[in-house]
């Protein structure tokens, strides 16, 4: 079967790379792709929101299944359209991603069906946003409504904060058309962990849990990235907490879709909070992880084409997936300057022999071949995965790994996952 995979980050990269170790997989396009989608099958040069142009290439190029990665491409109908050319995909429909590309949307739907989350008011204008923070308990937490990058979200530790928050959004339009809208909540005290599920309208499959790491620098200190690094497990979730997250969280969301007549087919990626009151919602993301894809395949024992078929035809109730016991930790390399402004272009010497070490893969995702060199292309340029007996174990094959890896400007975090023999 031809796959063909929309996007170009490390995301790309590890779903590509899984795929091609399927004995059903003839060939693999990623459109646009990335220096390392190339060395595994054919980059095609169109952008993932080119809904006409990719509907034809898959028509022509006879492609069995295509996968979505970025969740604009979800929020734009990238889905509704090949549904409608009937060609085979996975991801939701954009009314389906409206889970995550509308965090007012996602809020109503969690407090309907009884999904623990934050406790939030939703507001347009920001005289009354700015008069319920003069009221309300401080930290508290600002968002824009739909998507910006991960960069739409403000934790206000006063008063001025937040109505300099609120007033970016509203007034001065920071996001555009995605910050019109502004949900303002609780601030929930606890630890993160990342879950994905896979779901193919009346059932769903959970994961192995994971962390991301999505300061900039270490200790959580610096800006929002999109993820500088993840670890699974997250080391946080037990049986107990697990069970509560199947009960709590993914049975109601699977009852609300058919309550509320949703089709939702693809991956369900819930950012969570764990509270001393339990599990909480902070977010629902409609696409896979990234960084979090990079540990999730690597530690998926068995085909990941079975998994995506399934969930595509609903039949994922039968699907029995095997996970190596072992941990899993994905370290990003970036760009100087990132999240902010960075140079291209710089020379990326070392993955060959970062990857002679056992149990290492080294993901692309902002990379780009350029005559006989591999350049940087992009802020997260590379992401470094390593499999261990044990978290610490894959953190310290991870960065013996990265240590061999250099371009101008590198820049990392040096605190993935736990360290030590625990
Ligand atoms: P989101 O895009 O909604 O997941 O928010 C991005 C990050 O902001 C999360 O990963 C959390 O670190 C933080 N965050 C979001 N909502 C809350 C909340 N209600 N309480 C505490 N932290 C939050
Ligand atoms: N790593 C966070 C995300 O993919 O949204």
């Amino acid at each position: 079967m031809n796959i063909l995979i929309v996007g170009s980050g490390g995301r790309e990269h590890a779903l590509a790379w899984k795929l091609a170790q399927s004995p059903r997989v003839s060939k693999i396009f990623c459109a646009p792709g990335n220096g390392g989608t190339a060395r595994l099958g054919e980059n095609v040069p169109l952008a993932a929101d080119n809904i006409s142009g990719l509907v034809e290439f898959a028509k022509t190029r006879k492609i069995g299944l295509t996968v979505v990665g970025p969740d604009d491409a979800l929020a734009l109908g990238l889905v509704d359209a090949f549904d409608a050319a009937g060609l085979k995909i996975f991801g939701p429909t954009a009314s389906a991603a409206r889970l995550e590309s509308s965090k007012s949307f996602a809020k109503d739907f969690m407090n309907r069906h009884g999904i623990p989350t934050a406790r939030a008011r939703e507001f347009t204008d920001s005289a009354s946003a700015c008069e319920w923070c003069r009221t309300s308990k401080f930290p508290l937490v600002i968002k824009a409504d739909g998507l910006a990058l991960g960069k739409g979200v403000v934790i206000a530790m006063t008063v001025a904060e937040a109505e300099h928050a609120v007033r970016q959004c509203l007034d001065e339009e920071a996001f555009g058309e995605a910050g019109r809208r502004i949900v303002i909540e609780e601030f929930l005290e606890g630890v993160e962990c990342s879950i994905h599920a896979l779901v193919d309208g009346a059932s769903y499959l959970l994961f192995p849990d994971c962390r991301d790491h999505k300061r900039a620098c270490d200790g959580d200190k610096g800006p929002n990235t999109g993820g500088m690094g993840t670890i699974s497990p997250s080391g946080s979730l037990d049986e107990c907490l697990r069970a509560q997250v199947k009960r709590e969280i993914l049975d109601r969301f699977i009852a609300g879709l058919k309550k509320d007549g949703i089709e939702y087919r693809g991956m369900l990626f819930p950012g969570l909070m764990l509270t001393a009151d339990g599990p909480k919602v902070l977010e629902f993301n409609c696409r896979w992880g990234d960084p979090e894809t990079q540990v999730l395949v690597r530690r998926l024992g068995s085909d990941l084409l079975d998994l995506l078929e399934a969930t595509v035809e609903g039949t994922l109730s039968t699907a029995t997936p095997e996970w190596r016991e072992a941990a899993a930790t994905c370290v990003i390399l970036a760009s100087g300057g990132y999240p902010g402004s960075y140079e291209k272009g710089k020379i990326i010497t070392g993955i060959a022999s970062a990857e002679t070490l056992p149990d290492v893969v080294v993901f692309h995702a902002g990379t780009k071949d350029a005559g006989e060199t591999l350049q940087t292309n992009g802020g997260r340029v590379l992401g470094v995965t390593a499999l261990g007996d044990h978290l610490p174990e894959a953190r310290q094959k991870a960065y013996e790994a990265a240590d061999r890896i250099a371009f101008e400007g590198l820049q990392r975090r040096n605190d993935i996952g736990p360290a030590g023999n625990s």
